[in-house]
């Protein structure tokens, strides 16, 4: 592997200490960084070297999957990491940047080889990309890339204008938009898994009579109101994470040949996805906040009554959507997408239900966090399934990446150079287009807002989309 210097901004934010030194850390351990790898933090506050790495230590501690035993192996990683000062709208402080970063490449003996990492807010993108361009940081001998975190963009046209003035910096070769989603192991070895697991259990694939695909999560807003209460679901999860698991799974069957390049085949669903319009998004989608409630036996309180949410807010945190590909394979397919906070379990699943003329329904499911796994049920259908056995899974097949956080996956495909499983400008740009009827909708309170209790499964008005096409969401016990 090439070597490379990896130039984090935001390195004393709560990402790089949850994710990004545990992955690095990771990768180290597994032999997975360039052996020539050196890490600049660059923070506001004014940090020494040694506070900075025994922060990063801290982190470790805390947040690495691997147990941090080996004293000496953590002195090693920690070996290659610097931080440095600076304020992203002081240009003179880039100029100092590229002076640190040169006499640790000449140190090092390493080609200018650098990976620009924003873990900061969205709203300094386009300020750091236009210093890093202007005071020579990025044109270096060896490549340049720039990875940057959701969300991009919060709408269709701010999108826009972000990803134009992202490309007087940088090329869209080089630019990695992370969508962790797109990490999880599941995700990435979704096509292999049902491709096995559809041969095995002999169903043909036209043969699937719903999808649903639900990312249900227990949390609530947490700290993040002055964010998130701007972002909604829509923003948050919707338009970026459901609509690459939409893209992952309808690319993949029925059958994807291995040559096709992911981005291209992304971009043709995100093409066919009939398109909404305004007027009629509230037959379509669901719109829910939820209220107080009861979460795994303790009391939560609803979405206005969290600290730093005004209580007349109408930000959304739930969204279920009723979507339709229109090409020849999935036109008479409905695929339901629902995702909400504060909802009785965290789990992100796929169904896929296929077409039975009995009351035992075929389902084939994907797991993908936080247990993983592919499995084949047949299942009883209906509504009232406290009297139903439980049905007998069996386990298709399992991913032989289990465990690994997406974030290792995703920082090793940046240092490398592969872009497969990144978020590409043209699918982030259809995502936003589709999206954007329902913002309107929103902003023009055209669709209703449900408020449902925490520790449920979101407004029954969730469940009549199903109902009213004979389906019904499954697992909901
Ligand atoms: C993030 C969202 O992108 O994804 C969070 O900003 C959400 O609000 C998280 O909680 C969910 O990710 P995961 O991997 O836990 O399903």
């Amino acid at each position: 592997m090439e070597p490379a210097t990896f130039v984090l901004f935001g390195a004393t934010g709560d990402l790089a200490k949850r994710k990004i030194y545990p992955a690095l850390f990771q990768l180290f351990v597994d032999q997975k960084l360039p052996s020539s790898f050196s890490l600049i933090g660059l923070g506001r506050r004014e940090l020494s070297h040694e506070t900075f790495r025994s922060n990063v230590e801290q982190s470790l501690i805390t947040f690495s999957r691997s147990e941090v035993k080996d004293a000496d192996v953590v002195k090693k990683f920690l070996r290659a990491f610097r931080y440095h000062v600076l304020d992203v709208d002081r240009k003179e402080d880039y100029t100092k940047l590229l002076q640190v970063i040169e006499e640790r490449e000449e140190e090092l003996n390493i080609t200018p080889n650098r990976m620009f990492y924003l873990s900061v807010g969205p709203e300094f993108f386009e300020t750091i990309a236009a210093n890093i361009h202007e005071s020579g940081l990025g044109s270096a001998n060896g490549w340049k890339r720039l990875v940057i975190e959701k969300p991009f963009g919060h709408d269709l046209v701010s999108a826009r204008k972000l990803n134009h003035k992202l490309n007087q910096a940088f090329d869209e070769a080089e630019i990695y938009r992370i969508d962790h989603y797109l990490g999880k192991p599941m995700v990435q070895q979704m096509g292999q898994l049902l491709h096995s697991a559809l041969s095995e259990q002999d169903l043909r694939t036209r043969d699937i009579a719903s999808i649903q695909i639900s990312a249900n999560e227990t949390l609530g807003v947490e700290e993040r109101a002055g964010y998130y209460d701007h972002a909604g679901a829509i923003r948050d999860m919707f338009q970026n994470h459901m609509l690459q698991l939409l893209m992952m799974l309808t690319i993949e069957l029925p059958n994807r040949s291995a040559v096709e390049e992911v981005g291209k085949l992304k971009r043709k669903v995100m093409k066919t996805l009939k398109p909404l319009n305004k007027m009629d998004v509230s037959h379509h989608i669901v719109r829910g906040q939820y209220g107080a409630g009861e979460i795994k036996g303790g009391q939560v309180v609803g979405y206005t009554d969290e600290p730093g949410i005004a209580l007349e807010s109408q930000n959304d945190t739930f969204i279920a959507a009723r979507l339709q590909v229109n090409d020849p394979f999935w036109k008479d397919t409905p695929i339901y997408i629902r995702t909400g906070k504060r909802l009785k379990e965290k789990v992100t699943r796929i169904v896929i239900e296929y077409k039975s003329r009995g009351p035992l329904k075929d389902l084939l499911i994907v797991e993908i966090g936080p247990n993983e796994g592919i499995f084949f049920q047949r299942s009883q259908s209906g509504q009232e399934r406290s009297d139903i056995e439980m049905p007998v899974r069996s386990q298709l097949s399992f991913t032989k990446e289990g465990g690994k956080d997406a974030y290792e996956t995703l920082i090793h495909d940046a240092l490398i150079g592969d872009k497969t499983y990144f978020a590409h400008w043209d699918e982030v740009e259809l995502s936003w287009e589709w999206v954007q009827p329902i913002l309107d909708a929103y902003r023009e309170n055209l669709t209703p807002l449900h408020i449902y209790p925490a520790g449920s499964y979101g407004p029954h008005e969730a469940d009549e989309l199903l109902e009213r096409d004979g389906f019904h969401w499954w697992f909901d016990f």
